[in-house]
C-alpha cells in the first residue's frame, strides 16, 4: 500500500470531496491547513503523478465596506421601494435620505436604480416617485445583481470567472457601483488523476512524520525511532513584503541628494504664503489669470497675512506701477497692499526662492528646495492639486545662461535623463525664460521637466541683489512617473499596496 504523509493525504481526501477538481484557496478553506502546508502536499502529490496542478489568473471578487452593508441591508433601490409601498405608492424625494438613514449622495444614484429597474417613476414637477402600477403591492423578484450580493456575503470571496454569463452582468453592474473590489490572483488548480483518484478510494496508509527537532526528543532520544521529515527548499513559499520608503518619498531623498553633490543648501518655507512673496516679488500682475481662483487656492481665515518691511514692499510696488529704477515701464496700474496681503497655499516654491533672496543677498548662493505646492487643478491621470516641486538657484557674479543649462544637465543625468534640451518660453520673473524637456523614449514625445531662466530686473532690485540669479523649478511628480514608468500621477497618492508592494527599492 502506497505510504503519504498526512497532510498529503488530507489534501487529497480534500480534493476528491470537492470534486476532483478544486484550487488550492478552496482547498485552504475546506481542509482547515495552511496555505504553505496546502502548496507543500500539492508538490509532493504531483511528484507522485497523484494530481494535477496549473497554475492560472483568476479575479478574485469580494464586496467592499459599502457592499457589504448594502448586502445586510438589501439594495437602497430595493428599500426604498418598501417604503414606497408602505406610504401608499408616492413619497417626496426630499424625505427618502432621513426615512433610510442614506447618505445625501446615494440618494440620487438608487433613484437612478429604482427608474432603471422599472419599480417607479419619478414626477418632476412634484419632486416625488411614484411607484409603477406593477408593483402597487406586489415585491419585484429577486434580481441576479441582488443574489450576487448575497452570495458574496456568504462566501466572502468568489472567483469571477467561474460566474455565468448571467451573474458576469450581475458582477458588471456591482462593480460600476462600486460595491465590489477585486484583485488579480494567481491560483493553482489542483485535478486529481486515474492514479489519484484509485489511491483515494482504495485507502492509504498515513505515514507520522515529524517536522520539528525539539530537545525532549534529543534529551529521550526518541529522534533515532522518529521520521524525521525531509525539506524541499524548492518549493515556494509565502512571498513577504519587507517595510520600505514610499517610491515618491525616495525620488525626493534622491532629488535632495543630488543637489547635495552638486553642492547646494535646503531652503524651506512656509505652505502658506501671502500672495506678495508668492506673486507680487515676483512681478507677477495682480490681474495675472494665474492668481484667479482658477489656479491659486486662497485661504478663508484667516484671509491676510503681514507683509515684510516698507521699502521692499514701496519697491515692488513702483515696479509693478511704473519699473522703478530698473529701466522697465511696469505693468502700468495701481498696485494693491491689499491683494497682496492675501493669504494663499503656495502655488510655487519660488515663492520660497525670492523670500530667501531678500535675507541672502552676498554671493555666491547655491540653495535648493523639493517640497510640495498647490494648484487648483482638475484630478486627472497627469495633474493633482497637491504636488511637489524641486526648485534651485545659482547666485554669481559671472554666471550665465549656460551655466544654468550646464546645471540643469548635470542635475538631470544624475536622474538617468541624458537626452535633455532647453526650449525657448515665457515666465512674467526671468529673461531670458527657457523650459528644461526630455524625450521619453517610451512615450516617443518630449515631456517638460522645468521651468528656468535669470531673475529679471524687476524682481532683482527691489530685493537689493545686484548680480545674476539663475533660477529653475520643476514637478518632482512628473520625474518620478518617468522614473517608475507610470502613466497615471494618481497612483502615486493612491495608496495602493499592491503597487507599493510591486515597486522595487532600487529602480
Ligand atoms: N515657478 C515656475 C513654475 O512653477 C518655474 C520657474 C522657476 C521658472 C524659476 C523660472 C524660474 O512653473
Amino acid at each position: 500500500m502506497a505510504k503519504l504523509r498526512e497532510q498529503e493525504f488530507k489534501t487529497l481526501l480534500t480534493l476528491k470531496k470537492l470534486g476532483s477538481k478544486a484550487l488550492t484557496e478552496q482547498i485552504v478553506g475546506e481542509s482547515g491547513l495552511s496555505h504553505a502546508a496546502v502548496m507543500r502536499a500539492a508538490l509532493a502529490l504531483k511528484e507522485k503523478n497523484l494530481l494535477k496542478m496549473r497554475q492560472e489568473k483568476k479575479t478574485l471578487v469580494k464586496l467592499n465596506k459599502e457592499g457589504r452593508l448594502y448586502a445586510q441591508k438589501s439594495l437602497p433601490e430595493r428599500r426604498i421601494l418598501d417604503l414606497l409601498q408602505a406610504k401608499g405608492g408616492e413619497i417626496s424625494i426630499a424625505e427618502i435620505s432621513k426615512a433610510l438613514k442614506l447618505s445625501q449622495e446615494a440618494v440620487p444614484l438608487a433613484l437612478g436604480w429604482l427608474v432603471q429597474k422599472k419599480w417607479a417613476k419619478i414626477n418632476k414637477e412634484k419632486n416625488t416617485i411614484i411607484v409603477t402600477k406593477n408593483f402597487l403591492t406586489r415585491k419585484p423578484p429577486e434580481g441576479d445583481d441582488e443574489k450576487l450580493l448575497k452570495i458574496l456575503a456568504e462566501k466572502k470571496s468568489i472567483i469571477a470567472e467561474k460566474l455565468d454569463k448571467r451573474f458576469q452582468q450581475a458582477l458588471a453592474s456591482l462593480k460600476r457601483r462600486k460595491l465590489v473590489e477585486t484583485k488579480e490572483r494567481s491560483l493553482f488548480e489542483l485535478e486529481l488523476t486515474k492514479k489519484g483518484l484509485q489511491l483515494v478510494l482504495k485507502g492509504v496508509e498515513v505515514e507520522k512524520e515529524v517536522s520539528q527537532l525539539t530537545p525532549k526528543l534529543i534529551i529521550t532520544k526518541k529522534w533515532r525511532k522518529v521520521k524525521l521529515r525531509r525539506f524541499d527548499v524548492t518549493a515556494p513559499g509565502p512571498v513577504v513584503y519587507p517595510g520600505k520608503i514610499h517610491p515618491l518619498q525616495q525620488i525626493i531623498q534622491r532629488a535632495r541628494e543630488i543637489f547635495l553633490e552638486m553642492g547646494f543648501t535646503e531652503i524651506r518655507g512656509p505652505l502658506v504664503e501671502t500672495a506678495f512673496w508668492n506673486f507680487d516679488a515676483l512681478f507677477q500682475p495682480q490681474d495675472h489669470p494665474a492668481r484667479e481662483m482658477m489656479d491659486t487656492f486662497y485661504l478663508a481665515s484667516p484671509k491676510r497675512g503681514k507683509l515684510p518691511s516698507k521699502k521692499l514692499v514701496n519697491a515692488v510696488a513702483r515696479v509693478h506701477e511704473n519699473g522703478w529704477i530698473t529701466g522697465s515701464k511696469g505693468w502700468r496700474y495701481k498696485w494693491s497692499a491689499e491683494e497682496a496681503r492675501r493669504l494663499v497655499l503656495r502655488t510655487h516654491t519660488t515663492a520660497e526662492t525670492i523670500k530667501y533672496l531678500s535675507e541672502h543677498k552676498k554671493p555666491p548662493i547655491k540653495v535648493f528646495s523639493v517640497d510640495r505646492v498647490y494648484r487648483n487643478e482638475q484630478v486627472t491621470y497627469k495633474h493633482i492639486p497637491e504636488f511637489h516641486q524641486i526648485e534651485g538657484i545659482v547666485v554669481g557674479e559671472n554666471v550665465t545662461l549656460r551655466d544654468l543649462m550646464g546645471t540643469l544637465k548635470t542635475f538631470y543625468a544624475k536622474f538617468g535623463l541624458k537626452k535633455v534640451e532647453f526650449w525657448s518660453c515665457y515666465f512674467p520673473y526671468t529673461e531670458p525664460s527657457a523650459q528644461a524637456m526630455v524625450y521619453h523614449p517610451k512615450l516617443k514625445r518630449w515631456i517638460e521637466l522645468c521651468g528656468m531662466g535669470i531673475f529679471r530686473p524687476e524682481v532683482l532690485e527691489p530685493v537689493g541683489i545686484k548680480c545674476p540669479v539663475l533660477a529653475w523649478g520643476g514637478g518632482l511628480e512628473r520625474l518620478a512617473m518617468i522614473d517608475l514608468g507610470l502613466e497615471d500621477i494618481r497612483l502615486l497618492y493612491g495608496n495602493r499596496l499592491d503597487w507599493i508592494r510591486r515597486t522595487p527599492v532600487c529602480q
